[in-house]
């Protein structure tokens, strides 16, 4: 038997996963490292923790599978998205890097908008989002000149750790997506952005499609890993497109709505000229020449486990959702709006805060924590519309995340996105997708498409409950009106934000 192996390079955490020419997950291995917040809106780590766990976590995952090194053919990426690494000629590391969910950059965005004005959606596809890595550049110009001026490339978070592991230095185009610098569409870097805020285009790497073979290992990261030095090592991609590829998200009209630490809604796109003027993210998948449409909730499984750290430490999840499935839609009229760390889709507002709104004295715990889950499900479901206005008929979607793990959420999704909700059978998230690429790079296949057939097998399918479903089209729209309304507020609130 033959193996691949898929990293997931996350934001808490790296995920290795052994794949065997089935799709069967034979070994997986996690390695945890910290996220510093050294001040209110910064997000940084450091990027030898990313190089030092992916490292553990192979040589684990290589000792506990007891598999031979030679039977893996090829090992891939997927990487939490924008983050943005700069490296000197040498390949060291100039800075923490500054992470996805770092929002220091809303005046750098607006320096984006006024310089490029509509030229920015035409070429880059999206709009200027703090956690995008071109804001990100130009805050290191504005503050830390010294060490722009140093930089040789700028990397981002999974091509820096695939540096460290073969040497070469390049990105693939559904990552370079994410940074504001690609032209989508043409696929190259675009000059004329670069050129608009003086930055040299010798600081963008090589562009590589996700599937490419990208070297092999460097002979003493293989003897660290017990891998081969001829392992071959293949390009990877962002986590998105990973997710989707790892969900079967390769056709016209596949969506899936995934739930981590943020939540995404995705739909396949095979339009390169579609423009939905920013409102959702435009990015090139995994695919060749294919593209996707996503929404994103900053805080979407975060704003579960933030609930849970300060309101109910001493209980694990199941146990804080236990009580969840009786409470019933709407909680009791307690609704909630998971904006704690600022929002992007439909509101790209890094001021915004979250509410929890209706609060009465009859209220327990279960009811916040089942509007908790209303509240993820609700903003997730204003990125769905917008694909839904977009002409796309979604009546499937595929879950993937903590959310695809509580038959009450999944329930809730299908009840609140008014849609079928499919559950995997092995739910592996974006590392499957990166072992995906490995095997599809290594020849095991003639296209992702029949990876996708021969690895993915859905398990279960929740399908909407009439009249649930028009119980929460009734909510929906009051929480759309809780951002219009709080939004003053909050403005006025950051003054004190600590
Ligand atoms: C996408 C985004 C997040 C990160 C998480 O634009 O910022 O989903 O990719 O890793």
């Amino acid at each position: 038997m033959n193996y691949v192996i898929g990293v997931d390079l996350g934001t808490s955490a790296v995920k290795t996963v052994l794949v065997d020419q089935q799709g069967k997950v034979a070994f997986e291995h996690s390695e945890a490292y910290p996220l510093s917040r050294a001040q209110p809106n910064w997000s940084e780590q450091n990027p030898e923790d990313w190089v030092k766990g992916t490292l553990v976590s192979l040589r684990r995952l290589m000792e506990q599978s007891g598999v031979d090194p030679s039977q893996v053919d090829g090992l891939s990426f997927s990487g939490q998205m924008h983050g943005l690494v700069l490296v000197d000629s040498e390949g060291k590391v100039l800075r923490p890097a500054i992470l996805w969910n770092d929002t220091r950059t809303t005046a750098q965005c607006r320096r984006i908008e006024q310089t490029l004005g509509g030229k920015l959606i035409d070429i880059a596809r999206n709009r200027a989002l703090e956690g995008f890595t071109l804001p990100k550049i130009l805050w290191v110009q504005e503050n830390e000149p010294e060490v722009l001026a140093q930089a040789h490339q700028f990397l981002l978070p999974k091509d820096y750790v695939r540096l460290r592991l073969t040497g070469d230095y390049a990105m693939d185009y559904s990552d370079a997506a994410g940074t504001l610098l690609l032209d989508v569409a043409a696929k190259e870097w675009s000059a004329e952005i670069a050129e608009a805020f003086n930055l040299p285009l010798a600081l963008c790497p090589k562009l590589v499609e996700s599937f490419d073979l990208t070297g092999t290992l460097l002979p003493e990261i293989a003897g660290e890993t017990g891998l081969l030095a001829s392992t071959k090592v293949f390009a990877g991609g962002a986590d998105n497109a990973c997710g989707a590829l790892g969900a079967g998200i390769l056709g016209e009209g596949r969506t899936m709505c995934s739930i981590g630490t943020s939540g995404v809604v995705l739909s396949y796109e095979s339009n390169k000229d579609l423009n939905l003027e920013g409102k959702v993210h435009f990015f090139n998948h995994g695919e060749k020449d294919a593209y996707y449409i996503m929404g994103v909730t900053l805080a979407a499984g975060h704003s579960l486990t933030w609930f849970k750290e300060t309101f109910a430490a001493d209980k694990s999840f199941d146990e804080l959702l236990q009580g969840v499935g009786a409470i019933p839609a709407g909680s009791g009229g307690l609704l909630f709006t998971p904006y704690i760390s600022g929002e992007r889709t439909p509101h790209p507002d890094a001021n915004i805060r979250g509410s929890f709104i209706g609060m009465d004295s009859g209220h327990t715990l279960s009811h916040f924590a089942r509007s908790v889950l209303e509240g993820i499900t609700f903003s997730l479901r204003e990125s769905i519309e917008i694909v839904r206005d977009s002409g796309k008929e979604i009546n499937e979607i595929v879950a993937i995340g903590g959310g695809a793990k509580n038959e009450t959420w999944l329930q809730m999704q299908a009840d609140i996105f008014n849609a079928s909700i499919v559950k995997l059978e092995s739910e592996q998230g974006p590392a499957m997708g990166a072992a995906m690429l490995a095997a599809y790079g290594s020849g095991w296949f003639a296209s992702l498409g029949e990876c996708a057939e021969a690895f993915i097998r859905p398990a279960e399918v929740f399908k909407p409950n009439a009249e649930q479903a028009a119980v929460y089209d009734g909510l929906f729209s009051i929480y759309q009106e809780v951002y219009g309304q709080t939004r003053g507020l909050n403005d006025k609130l950051a003054a004190y934000r600590q």
